[in-house]
């Protein structure tokens, strides 16, 4: 499974990376307002960090302002994807873009349906957001699993990003699930290393060795 920042923040970001777990970032208009600092240097700067996709968000929400947006956004460096929110005038500009080799990722999936239409016009990424869909009281990972089955029913090279994941179960059952990709706030990043037993056991192993020592 893949491993995407859901961040804007470089020094996180950088730290991150230097771990060796990021494959590539996701921001939305939300991560990078977070930044205070100009969209493009903002995106350009993490592009620069990290060598795998980076997702920048259209904020223009009509076909031409979308195409017009991400043919700008393309240019800024190599390995930008483009992310296009799931309406039908984002799937007539996805479909455009996939003629024009951008790559895209569609954002805001909730339901197979839309991920489906995201996959046939070309899309090179879909976002179902799990999260959000916990949140109003569904089972946001039922959507990874039907997805994936779906994409490889009919052999869809869409790869699935795996988007608004809040905890370390999420991502366990998104992985599971056989979703590709996970997007991971950076957050989220420290808690995932850690479990009580481990802590317990480090301090055990710590205090018998102390012990072994005085006696040799
Ligand atoms: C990623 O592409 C999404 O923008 C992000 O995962 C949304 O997460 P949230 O629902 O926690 O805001």
């Amino acid at each position: 499974m893949k491993f995407f920042v859901d961040s804007a923040n470089v020094e996180k970001i950088k730290e991150l990376n230097e771990l060796g777990l990021v494959d590539g970032v996701t921001t939305n208009p939300s991560i990078i307002a977070k930044e205070g600092k100009p969209f493009k240097e903002v995106v350009q700067e993490i592009c620069n960090i990290v060598k795998g996709p980076v997702s920048a968000e259209v904020t223009e929400l009509d076909c031409d302002g979308m195409l017009s947006e991400a043919r700008d956004i393309a240019t800024w460096a190599d390995n930008i994807v483009v992310k296009i929110p799931m309406t039908e005038e984002g799937l007539k500009a996805v479909s455009i873009l996939s003629k024009e080799n951008i790559k895209t990722n569609v954002t805001l999936i909730f339901s197979v349906a839309q991920g489906l239409l995201a996959a046939k016009v070309g899309a090179t990424y879909i976002s179902p957001f799990i999260g959000r869909l916990d949140d109003v009281g569904a089972t946001g990972v039922e959507l990874i699993e039907r997805l994936k089955k779906v994409l490889t029913n009919y052999q869809f090279d869409t790869e699935i990003i795996c988007a608004s994941i809040r905890t370390n179960q999420h991502l366990e059952l998104c992985a599971e699930a056989g979703g590709h990709i996970a997007t991971i706030p950076d957050s989220l990043f420290g808690a995932l290393s850690k479990h009580p037993l481990t802590d317990v056991g480090i301090k055990n192993f710590m205090k018998d060795w102390e012990n072994y020592k005085a006696l040799v």
